[in-house]
């Protein structure tokens, strides 16, 4: 199923910032939401990690490097592809503000056992394995020749605690998973299909504890993803959500008494 188009997404987006909450926290009644506001969502400080990640960001940009890819996830082709790194890092990696909120949200909430699906060139996982480099990251990607290009950027940037597991996610999330005691954070960003995204959502749910947080990709990418976006939050076991537009994040928490869901321009 094709994505919507750059004119239907433009509505959407404008729909969602007319009528999402203002992203400052007034009128939230939920403390939960109202200290992730304030604490993690507008936490604007700058910080060196940052500088770091997207100085590689931009020299990828530049970069007139070219990579033979395996297309995987919603708009596969079947053929490997040659690709130039610079648009993959232009069309691929989250944007440095949301990548920043992956990084506080890590962060904030102490995710310790971290999995992602669709590292890419490795900027989002850069940031999450940065909050804490105590922490593990287990990452995945299908494309062999991205996975490796993702894996020098993490040696560039120093950062020893991630690990790289090479493949298509049908195959590899069972052990990606089990490599993690419990999981604190999930990432999915990879293979934007409403029954791939439900299929991950069930696969971790297991692993999941009441403090485990797990965080969607481009929820209004597509009818299929919208679908999948609200299966997701209509779960029992889903208590809170938060709709950023480009990201849907969920909470297990459990501490009240319906499920609260919230719409926040960012
Ligand atoms: C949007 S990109 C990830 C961007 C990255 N998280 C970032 O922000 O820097 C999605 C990646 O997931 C990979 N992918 C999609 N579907 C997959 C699948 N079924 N199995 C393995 N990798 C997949 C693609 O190859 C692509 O590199």
């Amino acid at each position: 199923m094709p994505s919507y188009s750059p004119f239907q997404l433009t509505v959407k987006y404008c729909s969602h910032y007319l009528f999402a909450a203002n992203g400052k926290g007034h009128g939230t009644h939920s403390p939960f939401v109202y200290d992730f506001i304030r604490n993690v969502l507008n936490d604007k400080k700058d910080l060196d990690v940052y500088r770091k990640i997207e100085s590689l960001r931009k020299r990828l940009l530049r970069s007139d490097a070219v990579a033979e890819v395996e297309d995987f996830g919603a708009g596969a082709t079947t053929r490997p592809a040659l690709r130039s790194v610079s648009s993959i890092t232009a069309r691929a990696a989250k944007s440095p503000k949301l990548a920043q909120l992956l990084f506080r949200i890590a962060r904030y909430y102490r995710s310790r056992y971290i999995i992602e699906l669709g590292a890419s060139l490795g900027i989002s996982t850069a940031y999450l394995a940065s909050a804490d480099p105590q922490s593990t990251v287990i990452t995945g990607e299908g494309s062999k020749n991205i996975a490796s290009l993702a894996m020098d950027h993490f040696k560039e940037l120093g950062l020893t605690n991630i690990s790289m597991t090479t493949g298509n996610f049908d195959d590899t999330l069972t052990y990606m998973a089990g490599i993690l005691p419990s999981i604190d954070l999930a990432f999915i960003d990879g293979n934007h299909r409403e029954t791939p995204t439900l299929g991950y959502f069930n696969q971790l749910l297991p692993r999941m504890s009441s403090s485990s947080i797990m965080i969607f990709d481009d929820i209004h990418w597509s009818k299929e993803m919208e679908s999948a976006w609200t299966r997701i939050k209509d779960h029992p076991s889903v208590m809170t959500t938060i709709d950023l537009f480009f990201m849907g994040i969920i909470f297990f928490r459990p501490d009240f008494k319906a499920k609260q869901h919230f719409t926040i321009r960012y």
